[in-house]
């Protein structure tokens, strides 16, 4: 990657952009075809919400509910990853794997598989204010090789606006979840709401997946699942890119990098989307 071209870092399959090393076009249209079960475990959130938070969950509540063995205790983002980051052939080996298979995506509703919502497979969405994950993308894209580095903050901010971001635009996936809010087999939670009520969170999120834990279950996932702990963790499995994908954790921090201008720009865009609609009731900020 390092030696990759900055403008060929990212290419567009079906109008959004994709980094080109990590989602190749073969994944994207395999894909298309993925079978889902209906009792997967599935984790949908636009970058920068904290699907590598909830991933780690996820898999911290399905090990102690079956009693099986954690598949990913270090939440190592390779295994098991986002599905767009899985070939064709190992897409097709999850086809093997026992249930309940936690599985995930950055991709939006509307490209997903149809069979996750043929099988009503039960899906956890994860949103963070637009704010935050605008700036936690900027520190990604500027730290991730497989990404471009921004040529500024002023640029980036103005790319997330548009949606020329891999995945696509914040708003845009927003408004198609918005579509599935009263669809019972989706749980959509927010990014600060977990900030302040993890264990609670958690207790919810295994119940929504009919997973039963015992209190002391909760507490313990709930530990291990604190900013502190899982940045610990990560420094075994994510080596030198721990503080990339674990910054800094924080509800606000886009204080330290809006100006005036551009926190009226994204309140706009947000009033303009997201107004008046149930996620944006969740998303306040
Ligand atoms: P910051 O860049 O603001 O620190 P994703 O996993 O979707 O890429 O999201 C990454 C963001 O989630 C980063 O935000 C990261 O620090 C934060 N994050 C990861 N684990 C977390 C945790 N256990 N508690 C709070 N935030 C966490």
């Amino acid at each position: 990657a390092k030696h990759m071209k900055e403008e060929d870092k990212l290419y567009r399959y079906n109008g959004l952009l994709y980094p080109t090393i990590m989602c190749s076009p073969e994944n994207l249209k395999e894909l298309e075809t993925f079978e889902a079960r209906e009792d997967d475990i599935m984790l949908a959130a636009y970058p920068k919400c904290g699907f590598n938070w909830m991933i780690g969950v996820l898999h911290k509540i399905v090990a102690a509910a079956t009693g099986r063995s954690n598949e990913n205790p270090n939440n190592h983002p390779k295994f098991p990853p986002m599905l767009e980051f899985l070939d064709p052939a190992k897409q097709k080996t999850l086809a093997a794997a026992p249930s309940p298979r936690v599985v995930g995506t950055h991709v939006p509703p509307q490209n997903f598989p149809k069979s996750f919502f043929e099988k009503k497979t039960k899906i956890l969405v994860v949103f963070r204010n637009p704010k935050d994950t605008a700036v936690s993308f900027f520190h990604f894209t500027n730290g991730n090789p497989v990404l471009p580095t921004a040529e500024s903050w002023d640029k980036f901010f103005s790319d997330f606006i548009s949606g020329e971001v891999p995945w696509g635009s914040y708003f845009d996936h927003a408004l198609a979840w918005e579509e599935h809010m009263d669809n019972p087999n989706v749980m959509v939670v927010t990014y600060e709401y977990l900030k302040e009520n993890l264990s609670e969170a958690v207790q919810q999120i295994a119940s929504f997946f009919n997973c039963s834990l015992s209190e002391e279950q909760i507490q313990t996932i709930t530990q291990e699942s604190t900013f502190k702990a899982m940045k610990e963790n990560s420094k075994n499995s994510h080596g030198p890119m721990s503080n990339v994908f674990f910054r800094k954790g924080e509800v606000g921090d886009w204080k330290n990098q809006f100006s005036d201008a551009q926190s009226q720009e994204m309140d706009a865009k947000f009033e303009q989307f997201l107004a008046g609609t149930k996620l944006g009731a969740q998303l306040q900020y």
